[in-house]
């Protein structure tokens, strides 16, 4: 093992811990008996009600606590620092979603560039052994090179969002330059699953299915020259977090690396939502069929996402393994019951 394993006598402080991956991040050191405190501003993006029963799941752990917070608030993240003097920082706390950063650009700013900003002046002032921080496979723009690497340039993010996450891998270099803060920022290749965001198109078909509606694919109709998506299952990104929380940067130079976390095998849109066709079929036990309208590709969404995994295999020895078929199945297995379907 070439990771340290998680330490229950440490406190892990989790930001956006009632969102999809915070909660289930959150769960698995729980589960090992950790002391987690999650901070959430449990902001209505989207369904709150899914942010509360995440939360629900977490309550049961008398070694988790709770804070309803916007890490954009530097009062507030200062006392959290103060009062429970975490040991490892994983944020995850952000406004996500490269659509929405268009309608809506001053949340981003708000969540992503001033809150990771009080996050790394409380690291400053209050040493932490190891900061974890969500970035995205949108810093990658168009890209046109396959696989992405961790080396590529990515200065050309196509939307705000992506501009925010490649702010962030900026800011951390810097604040792990300057102060020696150990600093793994985490490139996120579309994480889906049970409990996942209704934003994301995968939930969304879903949704419209069941509303009687037509799904929306914005591939231009063009199958020769698809979409492609590298999609990770919501398990392999927490076992990718969980072995990369105990690899800290050596303090060498500057202890600052980013990862890509991402399936290695993308994807054409279309094989992906014929595989949620079938999945839904197995889940309900009838045949399902979405009505298909085909638009142009949405300005910000980017042709192709594809992780090279290497940098991630060789640190931790592990790499996102879940086929789209088993993750599907068991996201359309929860949808159903959750929904009651
Ligand atoms: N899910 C993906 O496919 C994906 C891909 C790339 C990057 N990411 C990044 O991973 C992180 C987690 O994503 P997710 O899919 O779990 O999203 P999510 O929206 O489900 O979770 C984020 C949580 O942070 C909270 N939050 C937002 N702004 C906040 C603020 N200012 N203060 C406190 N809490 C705040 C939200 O209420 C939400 O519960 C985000 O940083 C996101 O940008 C996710």
């Amino acid at each position: 093992m070439n990771y340290k394993p998680l330490d229950p006598k440490k406190t892990y402080l989790i930001t956006g811990a009632a969102g999809f991956i915070g909660f289930f991040l959150s769960r698995k050191l729980l589960e090992q008996g950790c002391n987690v405190i999650g901070i959430d501003n449990i902001n209505d993006y989207y369904d709150v009600n899914l942010k509360y029963a995440r939360l629900e799941k977490l309550k049961p752990y008398s070694n988790f606590t709770f804070i309803k917070g916007d890490i954009s608030d530097k009062p507030t993240i200062t006392k959290v620092f103060e009062q429970y003097k975490p040991n490892v920082v994983v944020n995850l706390a952000a406004q996500a979603g490269v659509r929405y950063s268009i309608e809506n650009p001053d949340v981003y700013i708000q969540s992503n560039i001033i809150g990771f900003y009080n996050i790394l002046e409380a690291c400053r002032h209050h040493p932490v052994e190891h900061l974890v921080y969500a970035s995205s496979s949108s810093v990658y723009g168009a890209n046109k090179k396959v696989p992405f690497e961790e080396t590529d340039f990515v200065d050309h993010p196509v939307s705000l969002y992506a501009s925010t996450k490649k702010s962030n891998e900026l800011m951390a270099y810097t604040y792990s330059h300057l102060y020696k803060i150990p600093a793994t920022g985490l490139r996120f290749f579309t994480v889906y699953g049970p409990m996942g965001r209704p934003d994301m198109a995968y939930f969304g078909f879903a949704d419209k299915y069941f509303a009687g509606e037509p799904i929306k694919i914005f591939n231009n109709g063009d199958f020769e020259n698809d979409l492609y998506r590298d999609f990770t299952y919501i398990d392999d990104i927490v076992e990718g977090i969980e072995r990369l929380i105990g690899k800290p940067p050596l303090a060498d130079s500057v202890p600052h690396t980013v990862y890509n976390i991402g399936n290695n095998s993308p994807e054409k849109l279309m094989v992906f939502i014929e595989t949620l066709e079938k999945a839904l079929s197995n889940a309900l036990g009838k045949e399902v069929v979405f009505e298909k309208i085909f638009e142009p590709i949405k300005p910000g969404d980017v042709p192709a996402t594809y992780a090279s995994t290497d940098r991630l295999q060789e640190a931790v020895g592990f790499k996102p393994k879940t086929s789209i078929e088993e993750g599907l199945q068991k996201f359309a297995d929860w949808y159903c019951e959750y929904y009651v379907k």
